[in-house]
């Protein structure tokens, strides 16, 4: 088939790439000439393990093309995506706009018959309204259907979630474009769900949040576990083996991050309020996981007392490993709420060097993981990165002023730290 996605983010960039490995014929539209021109030489502008070299296979096959142009790219599809960003407005909502703005365009270019589909995170009642903007913007003669595809995929394991996804969902009732886009996942063996728009557009929301809530319960086991002198990590796994909860997403720590946690819990808290609900256990999953980032702060205290001009390194600055993605990172609030309380801060990411300098430029970040802890009073292990489990923690400690750390990932066993001599805090234990 041809295919067009607008938008080259984590979803857009990921599933064209995995479509095109596919056999179809992919179609990226862009809004950057630059990055346009770097994509089609295979540079892509995030980290994703794995993603650059899928993109440049079919880039260099001929299966997969950049552009900036809607026409005559969207004419000539079978399917359109529309895979563009819908942050988050300071009222909590997503912000459409656009996501509206390219429907209108996408609407006049069709020409024949198009199934368009859209796969940014959008709320319950926007696909109709995406559906209207086509309609009112198509030509006569041109027909389509439309379709809201949410994406699960996650940063760091996108194509492998692409490529296994648990479940398709389709929500449509045009039998013509259920057709289509069953046909178009074929080769992606998993369960598919079809259903009404409104329906798929609550399944992601509802499937995001949830997993929140999962961390967030595992952040206020933890908390109680610091007080009872249980062990939260054996409590969680006690729990986890029961298969009617699962073992995953029930690892405590600095709060979830990232592009869609914060934003989609927020999002369905906002949609419910506009129908009368209030989803209090939402509000209060955020109440948690803005605590348990507040615990790492709380505990620095616990350690050094006053944190003023005292030296604390930073393992970790983007919201989980394998991402150069700052979005919503725990780092940022940990740094300033430490920094405001006159802390002198170092950091450290094997990846995120860049992208943090654009939303902390003033903040020093060094070339390792020794650096940080050389003269400093606290490491804050604040993401999960494989690097930091191998790291010469003899070597650690003679660098450091005083050897304490903080292990908001509990990723380290504190046994083997305290018999280095180190003074060791995890989360839950
Ligand atoms: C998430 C969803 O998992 C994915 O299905 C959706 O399409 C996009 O949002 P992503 O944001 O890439 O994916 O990351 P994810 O692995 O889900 O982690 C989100 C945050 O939760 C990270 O900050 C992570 O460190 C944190 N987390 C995750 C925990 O604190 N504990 C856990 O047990 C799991």
């Amino acid at each position: 088939m041809k295919i067009t996605f607008i938008g080259h983010g984590y979803v857009g960039l990921v599933t064209a790439a995995v479509f095109a490995d596919l056999g179809n014929t992919v179609y990226v539209i862009g809004h950057n000439q630059d990055k346009i021109d770097n994509l089609n030489k295979g540079i892509i502008p995030i980290f994703e393990p794995g993603l650059s070299e899928l993109v440049k296979k079919n880039v260099d096959n001929g299966r997969l093309f950049f552009t900036l142009d809607y026409s005559p790219f969207i004419a000539e599809s079978n399917a359109v995506f529309i895979a563009v960003g819908t942050p988050t407005t300071k009222t909590g909502d997503a912000n459409l706009s656009t996501v509206l703005e390219v429907a209108e365009k996408i609407g006049k270019n069709l020409e024949g018959y198009t199934v368009v589909a859209t796969k940014s995170t959008v709320p319950t009642g926007t696909n109709k309204k995406i559906q209207k903007i086509l309609q009112e913007n198509k030509a006569s003669g041109a027909e389509f259907d439309y379709a809201s595809v949410p994406e699960f995929l996650r940063e760091g394991s996108a194509i492998s979630d692409t490529v296994n996804p648990d479940r398709i969902v389709i929500g449509t009732e045009s039998k013509k474009a259920q057709e289509v886009l069953v046909k178009l996942h074929e080769p992606i063996n998993a369960p598919v769900i079809i259903t009404n728009f409104e329906t798929a557009e609550l399944i992601k929301y509802a499937a995001n949040s949830f997993l929140a809530v999962k961390i967030s319960y595992a952040n206020a086991i933890a908390k109680l576990s610091e007080s009872l002198g249980a062990d939260a990590l054996k409590v969680l796994e006690g729990i986890g083996m029961d298969k009617r909860i699962g073992s995953m997403f029930l690892s405590p720590g600095p709060g979830y991050g990232g592009s869609c946690f914060p934003k989609d819990v927020k999002a369905l808290i906002s949609i419910s309020k506009d129908v009368d609900y209030q989803f209090a256990l939402l509000q209060e999953v955020e109440n948690i996981n803005h605590q348990a980032k507040r615990d790492i702060v709380r505990k620095a205290r616990k350690v050094l007392g006053d944190l003023k001009n005292r030296k604390i390194g930073i393992l970790g600055l983007s919201f989980k490993p394998k991402t150069d993605d700052m979005r919503d990172a725990q780092s940022i609030d940990i740094i300033s709420w430490l920094e405001n309380d006159g802390a002198k801060i170092k950091a450290f990411d094997p990846e995120a060097k860049e992208t943090a300098k654009a939303v902390m430029p003033n903040l020093d970040i060094v070339d390792d993981a020794y650096g940080v802890a050389k003269d400093a009073d606290l490491l804050i292990v604040v993401t999960d990165w494989n690097d930091f489990k191998e790291l010469d923690f003899n070597k650690i400690k003679s660098l450091m002023k005083s050897p304490n750390i903080i292990d908001s990932r509990n990723i380290y066993n504190p046994q083997d730290l305290q018999a280095l001599g180190f003074n060791y805090m995890g989360v839950g234990r």
